[in-house]
């Protein structure tokens, strides 16, 4: 029996849409194949309370793992919460979702993570996003060449882990990604006579007279902080993951802090040229 499932935190969907693309071909690239092969049901950990619970999995699960890179590492916030999960031997594979600048350390680090809770990390990919932050960085992706890829990229995939299935081939260890060992510290914007900007206390704001309060952006911050009867309130951690202010229908939620604005425009201007995914097999 092999179940393969998709699991992902993802405050704009770009992760959601990778993760779940790889997770659809891989089961139709083995279904014809492998008679004993289920597409179990997705495990979202965006919200809150979805990483209250304990994830265990045993080795007839293959997870597609996906987070976004921040700061060009594994979401810290995150950091608690995987070190919950139980691997018991499920084959995996890292996915990360980046906003064109760079993936820095993100995905050796989410491979080792995966590794050290006892999966097996034998595939993986670097993919990218929109940039939360912008429209216009990365706009619209992924898109149709990248889904290409990432199916490309599952078939390929799909052969490997049905070899290591069958006993063809040995798992060989984590699956060698690009990053640096040690892992390097958190990305730093700065300003343009080189001071660190810091965007860690910035929250959203809200147009009242946009806003029709139909509550969706309570429902999809990742860290619970809208306030339900006042949207206009954000108590506790922002990760500025921008799911409120791009999922509002009706555009009520903005920034304006000046050092947010200021390193929004320099990640657009300065990361204009178009990256394409990075695959390790
Ligand atoms: C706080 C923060 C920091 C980010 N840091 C990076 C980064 O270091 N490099 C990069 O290319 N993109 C960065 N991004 C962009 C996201 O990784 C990218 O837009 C991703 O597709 C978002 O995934 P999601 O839609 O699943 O939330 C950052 C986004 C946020 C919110
Ligand atoms: S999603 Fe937008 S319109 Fe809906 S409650 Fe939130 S801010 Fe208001
Ligand atoms: S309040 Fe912050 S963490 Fe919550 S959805 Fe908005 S940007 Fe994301």
């Amino acid at each position: 029996m092999i179940r393969i499932r998709g699991m992902y935190f993802s405050g704009t969907k770009t992760t959601e849409k990778v993760v779940e693309c790889i997770a659809d071909r891989l089961y139709n690239e083995l279904h014809s194949i492998e008679s004993d092969l289920k597409r179990a049901s997705s495990i979202d950990f965006t919200p809150p309370k979805a990483r209250e619970r304990t994830y265990r999995f045993d080795e007839n699960d293959v997870i597609v793992f996906g987070v976004p890179v921040i700061a060009g590492r594994v979401p810290n916030v995150l950091l608690g919460f995987l070190d919950t999960l139980a691997g018991g031997g499920a084959l995996a594979i890292p996915i990360v979702l980046y906003g064109n600048r760079n993936f820095d350390d993100a995905l050796i680090e989410l491979r080792n993570i995966l590794s050290d809770k006892g999966f097996r990390p034998f595939a993986a990919g670097a993919f990218i996003g929109e940039h939360s932050f912008s429209r216009k960085l990365a706009a619209g992706r992924p898109d149709e060449k990248d889904l290409e890829i990432a199916g490309a990229f599952a078939a390929k995939a799909g052969q490997k882990l049905l070899q290591i299935v069958r006993g063809e081939i040995p798992y060989e260890g984590p699956v060698p990604v690009d990053g640096q060992e040690p892992i390097r510290p958190y990305y730093k914007p700065r300003d343009r006579q080189g001071n660190h900007i810091n965007i860690l206390k910035v929250k959203p704001k809200l147009d009242k007279s946009k806003c029709d309060g139909c509550g969706i952006c309570v429902h999809v911050c990742p860290m619970g902080s809208i306030k339900p009867e006042e949207p206009g309130v954000v108590n506790g951690i922002c990760i500025k993951c921008c799911g409120c202010e791009k999922l509002c229908p009706q555009g009520a939620m903005y920034f304006d802090d000046p050092g947010y604005l200021y390193h929004k425009e320099e990640l657009e201007l300065g990361y204009a040229d178009r990256k394409e995914p990075n695959i390790f097999i």
